[in-house]
């Protein structure tokens, strides 16, 4: 069973507040926030005041997403504003391994995104030092988009390497998640789901999620 991680992007930014009620009232275990730039992304979303708000109704885990550059700027700052889990790009960061370091020092659990053009053996050495990765199956900057399939094989070889090892690293699949093709990549070995629009745009949200959780 995966870990269900609505992305706030395709919520009605109207409406946040009945948005987080319905992921809290939902089988969702984690609620996905993602923070874009307009640099590392050609896009911009939302960013701390709205995370800061966000966390003090929200019930579920606060995986916070940033696709920004220079994150180790910020953060302290989303510690602040209520991230638990802080994902950071591999291709942002050439000092991931410091970076990383600053996320743990600071209590939150550490995930490294990655794009789907970098090659998952990239993350070999710095595996044991976090608890999530963030396998893109999009370009990031946009929900909304149709899930890249060689992604596919690269949920086959990390989960090889994790379990190898006898790791205890989360995969997060990020991107065009849809109820129809969310039972191959659990069984690729995903642990986590980000799904934005296959909920967010559903007509019964709640019951998408609880479809979710049966696969
Ligand atoms: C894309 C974001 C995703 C996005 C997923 O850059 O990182 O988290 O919200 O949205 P969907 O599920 O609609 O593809
Ligand atoms: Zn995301």
């Amino acid at each position: 069973m995966a870990i269900i991680a609505p992305s706030l992007l395709a919520a009605d930014f109207l409406h946040l507040e009945r948005e987080c009620t319905m992921v809290n009232a939902s089988e969702a275990e984690w609620l996905h926030l993602d923070v874009m730039d307009g640099r590392f992304v050609p896009n911009i979303s939302f960013g701390l005041p709205v995370i800061e708000m966000v966390t003090r109704i929200n019930k579920k885990i606060s995986d916070v997403h940033l696709m920004i550059v220079e994150p180790e700027k910020y953060i302290g700052a989303f510690k602040a504003a209520g991230a638990q889990v802080l994902s950071i790009h591999l291709e942002a960061c050439p000092h991931l391994h410091r970076n990383i370091e600053q996320i743990r020092s600071l209590g939150m659990d550490a995930g490294v995104a990655v794009n789907p053009h970098s090659p998952i053996d990239l993350l070999k050495d710095i595996l044991h030092d976090i608890q999530v990765v963030n396998l893109m199956s999009v370009n990031p900057g946009f929900g909304g988009q149709k899930f890249i399939p060689h992604t596919l094989v690269k949920i086959k070889l990390l989960r090889r390497m994790i379990d190898e090892k006898g790791m205890n690293v989360k995969i997060q699949i990020d991107g065009g998640v849809t109820v129809e093709n969310a039972a191959e990549i659990i069984a690729a070995g995903a642990d986590v789901l980000v799904v934005g629009n296959t909920v967010f745009k559903s007509s019964d949200p709640i019951s998408t999620i609880h479809r979710l959780k049966q696969l």
